[in-house]
């Protein structure tokens, strides 16, 4: 139960809550960037947009991440609602759109379809660089043709993003983690591979044998990497199906030219997964820390509910790709200052200054109104810590003669033009 408002403490100054943070205007810049890269690539492979709220009922993501994943087991923000619901904050984009597939019909549409976001996420992760409790993913979702030609098509669409992005020397991981055919024959064998080990790895890795078998393959302890390099490979174990399509998925990235590394140990901390699963590392940054990552998901909308519908798809971080942008200098367009600083000296320019600058804006120009309780030299000391490149000053005799006094604050000239002239006056 909440404390009363009054009940709280006060302390003398609040801070964002841990591994949470503030989007300044000189870093948004480069989530512009990102997302107007995101929104563009999309728009270009056909993907439409879709928003889905932040909080779902809690079933969506438990069902769907799975139950031994550490976003399930360590990470969901989970709340009871004032109406005695069980909600929970959004730990990641798949389950929720998934959720509006099946409610909203979308199996009606022409197939398949093709959905992108870009969204915040919670998770109850320890904060460090790259790793956050609220994250934003730009992520993609094609839903409703399980051919691998699909899997190449989603995957070209991330490596196109990072390319126009401007990023470098990421390396994609590809690997098939079967489907629920051949998968559980593959655990059966990773079990007994781990049953005799099981005092050699780590306790976390105990867990994961009861639990998350999948996992034991991406644990990072030095301890279990004997017995990871010893165990039975997936790809050895992949139905026939599984197989070609795997192939398949190959041959068409091949086709495409891009570079691809197999990994067999590449397995996912969700679930929902089935045969293609891939991750994009960065150069720099430790292995944990996947710039993006995604895969199929062929039975996760028959587990919310809705009728045998195969999908793939990624999600990626911006706080990880601006992260990475900027350790690669990545040069972004510099953000334009306002043309025009508008000085009122008096009070009655004010109501001019305001006019003047909404007739200079309609020409798409941006514009800042000073204040008359401020003298002449702090405006101008403001207008140039704005970086402004014209101040009109608005005194007594401008007024009285409709006129304003431009400074040039580039080449320091001041010429009388009149307001109605302003306009072109700052822009030719
Ligand atoms: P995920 O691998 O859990 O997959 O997350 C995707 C990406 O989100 C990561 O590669 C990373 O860039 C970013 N990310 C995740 N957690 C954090 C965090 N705590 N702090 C900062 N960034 C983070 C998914 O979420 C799947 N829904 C992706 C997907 C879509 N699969 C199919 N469709």
């Amino acid at each position: 139960m909440l404390r009363s408002m009054d009940a709280e403490p006060r302390p003398k100054r609040y801070a964002a809550p841990r591994g949470a943070q503030d989007v300044l205007p000189d870093d948004w810049p480069w989530w512009r960037h990102v997302r107007d890269t995101a929104e563009r690539v999309c728009a270009r492979f056909g993907y439409r947009h879709i928003e889905t709220p932040v909080f779902e009922h809690a079933g969506v993501y438990l069902r769907s991440v799975g139950a031994g994943t550490d976003i399930v087991e360590k990470e969901v923000y989970l709340f009871e609602d004032r109406g005695g619901d069980r909600l929970a904050l959004r730990p990641e984009g798949t389950a929720g759109v998934m959720r509006a597939y099946i409610e909203h019909g979308m199996a009606n549409w022409p197939q398949p379809v093709r959905l992108y976001y870009t969204a915040p996420n919670f998770r109850y992760d320890r904060p460090q660089a790259g790793r956050y409790r609220q994250h934003t993913q730009f992520g993609v979702e094609c839903v409703g043709d399980g051919e691998p030609h699909i899997d190449a098509e989603v995957i070209d669409l991330l490596v196109t993003f990072y390319g126009e992005l401007g990023l470098r020397d990421f390396t994609l991981k590809l690997n098939s983690i079967g489907d629920q055919n051949c998968r559980p024959a593959y655990i059966e064998r990773l079990r007994e591979h781990y049953l005799p080990r099981l005092d050699a790895v780590c306790a976390d890795d105990r867990v994961r044998f009861e639990k998350n078998p999948m996992r034991l393959l991406d644990c990072k302890e030095e301890r279990c990497q004997p017995v990871i390099a010893t165990a039975p490979r997936i790809a050895n174990y992949l139905c026939d199906p599984c197989r070609h399509h795997f192939e398949a998925v190959q041959t068409y990235l091949t086709a495409l030219g891009i570079d691809y590394q197999l990994d067999d140990r590449l397995v996912r901390g969700l679930d929902y997964y089935t045969r293609t699963a891939f991750e994009v590392q960065p150069a720099i940054e430790a292995s944990q820390s996947a710039l993006g990552g995604g895969g199929r998901y062929d039975g996760l909308i028959e587990l919310l509910g809705g009728p045998p519908t195969p999908g793939i798809g990624f999600g990626t971080g911006f706080e990880r790709i601006i992260l990475n942008l900027k350790r690669q200098e990545v040069p972004l367009e510099p953000e334009s200052p306002p043309a025009l600083y508008i000085a009122p000296l008096i009070d009655e320019a004010v109501p001019v200054a305001l006019r003047l600058a909404d007739d200079v804006r309609a020409e798409g120009v941006a514009v800042i109104v000073g204040s008359a309780a401020r003298s002449l030299k702090a405006q101008l000391r403001h207008a140039g810590q704005l970086r402004a490149r014209n101040v009109a000053m608005i005194g007594r005799t401008e007024l009285d003669g409709r006129e304003v006094t431009l400074r040039d604050m580039e080449l320091h000239s001041e010429r009388r033009v009149s307001m109605a002239d302003v306009p072109r006056a700052i822009t030719h």
